[in-house]
């Protein structure tokens, strides 16, 4: 063992998502973990553990569980402003739609953001990173979405790889150029594809892993993705989608057909759709925080389990739609509200969210991943479920080092 060594002891409950143990989350009592530069080496009961060398710092958990790091695999939450008077509208009746109808929604962020100065926007997305690894994120996605021109999109893809080099967690960044149509191509959608394409893309797919698509009703149609997806994939970019989010439209048969990474949202669903995802091996990231902020039924997250599809949870953190920073009450509600038992959950919010991002290196507590790990504040990862108000997480480990 070398000086970077850290040794984690007095683990009541650890989650290892370790498929050669019992259960979905191959749980061990009485547990320790040594990670070794950045590494997990050694994993078992405390008993077994093998002597650490004096300089290892040492890490105690103090009896509560602990679980891999949580991965967000789906955000956008480098944008400026906020919507908490569309908030108010949306609960005094008024619908997401008909907002977006009238010029609000996604296209007042995106004036706000613009409007930003990059000083601005760097602290406003920093403060939102912090809060998460703060809260167990040590892995997140961020989607650009909200600049819809060159230069902006490639402003917040370079604000999100900036704030995220600065913190201690993981920026995986995703191109959402086809987000919305800006008002610079207002009633062009097949213009503004074309835009994405030939001068968005060459400019941001290399600052980005994935590219993702809005394809949705009254957003842009299963063709126009396509092509968009397409495009970056030929740029190096693998893909994502938010699909089937209004209405059934024929996204997520898209995402099947593409096998795409991951289809997000998926509120409108059939069976031959679950079908058609499972067979795809397309990971369904589900966003439980949107259902409850908009009100809305939540996704057949328990129906895409019991069929055999990978689920991921993850916040959707945005101001329109999902205000939520934090995968510990994205859990509590995956629990809550859609019906997923807390294994279900905090597998979806770790190993899930990890495959989501094509990530073979994280999510689990076994020798050979990173060492993210997240110490609760919690006896057991039931309690994150179980104490929906609770503050979930007392520390936070990333690549070995206490935070
Ligand atoms: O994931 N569906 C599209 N995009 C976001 C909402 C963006 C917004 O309202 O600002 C979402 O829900
Ligand atoms: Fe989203």
């Amino acid at each position: 063992m070398t000086i970077n060594t850290t040794v984690v002891v007095n683990i009541g409950q650890l989650v290892t998502n370790d498929p050669q143990r019992d259960g979905l989350l191959g749980l061990v009592e009485d547990a320790a973990v040594i990670i070794e530069e950045g590494q997990v080496t050694w994993v078992g009961e405390q008993a077994e553990m093998p002597s650490a060398p004096d300089r290892a710092q040492s890490c105690d958990a103090g009896g509560n569980a602990v679980v891999p790091g949580f991965i967000d695999c789906h955000t956008h939450l480098a944008f400026a402003g906020d919507r908490a008077d569309e908030f108010g509208r949306r609960l005094r009746g008024e619908s997401y739609e008909q907002i977006m109808a009238a010029g609000g929604g996604i296209q007042s962020t995106v004036a706000a953001t613009r409007n930003a100065s990059l000083g601005e926007l760097t602290a406003v997305t920093m403060q939102r990173l912090k809060r998460m690894a703060e809260a167990g994120t040590t892995t997140v996605e961020v989607k650009s979405g909200y600049g819809l021109d060159v230069e902006h999109e490639k402003r917040l893809l370079a604000v999100a790889a900036a704030a995220g080099a600065a913190l201690p967690l993981d920026v995986i960044p995703t191109f959402l150029g086809a987000h919305t149509v800006p008002p610079e191509f207002a009633g062009d959608p097949d213009g503004y594809i074309d835009h994405v394409i030939e001068a968005m893309m060459p400019v941001c797919a290399p600052l980005a892993h994935f590219c993702d698509v809005f394809c949705d009703e009254g957003v842009f149609s299963v063709d126009q993705a396509r092509r968009v997806l397409e495009a970056g994939r030929a740029h190096g970019l693998r893909s994502k989608l938010h699909v089937n989010q209004l209405a059934h439209s024929g996204g997520a048969r898209l995402a099947a057909e593409l096998r795409a990474t991951s289809a997000d949202h998926l509120d409108h669903l059939d069976d031959d759709d679950i079908v058609a995802l499972r067979e795809a091996g397309t990971v369904a990231v589900l966003l439980p925080g949107v259902s409850f902020s908009m009100q809305l039924p939540q996704a057949r997250g328990s129906d895409l389990w019991d069929a055999g599809v990978v689920v991921a949870l993850a916040t959707d953190c945005n101001p329109g739609t999902s205000n939520i920073e934090t995968m510990p009450f994205v859990i509590a509600l995956a629990c809550l509200e859609m019906g997923l038992t807390p294994e279900q959950a905090v597998w979806s919010a770790t190993k899930g969210g990890a495959l989501a991002l094509g990530l073979t290196d994280r999510g689990a507590v076994v020798p050979g991943m990173l060492g993210d790990l997240a110490i609760l504040d919690h006896p057991s990862y039931v309690h994150l479920a179980y104490r929906p108000d609770a503050h979930a997480v007392a520390r936070v480990i990333k690549r070995g080092r206490i935070i």
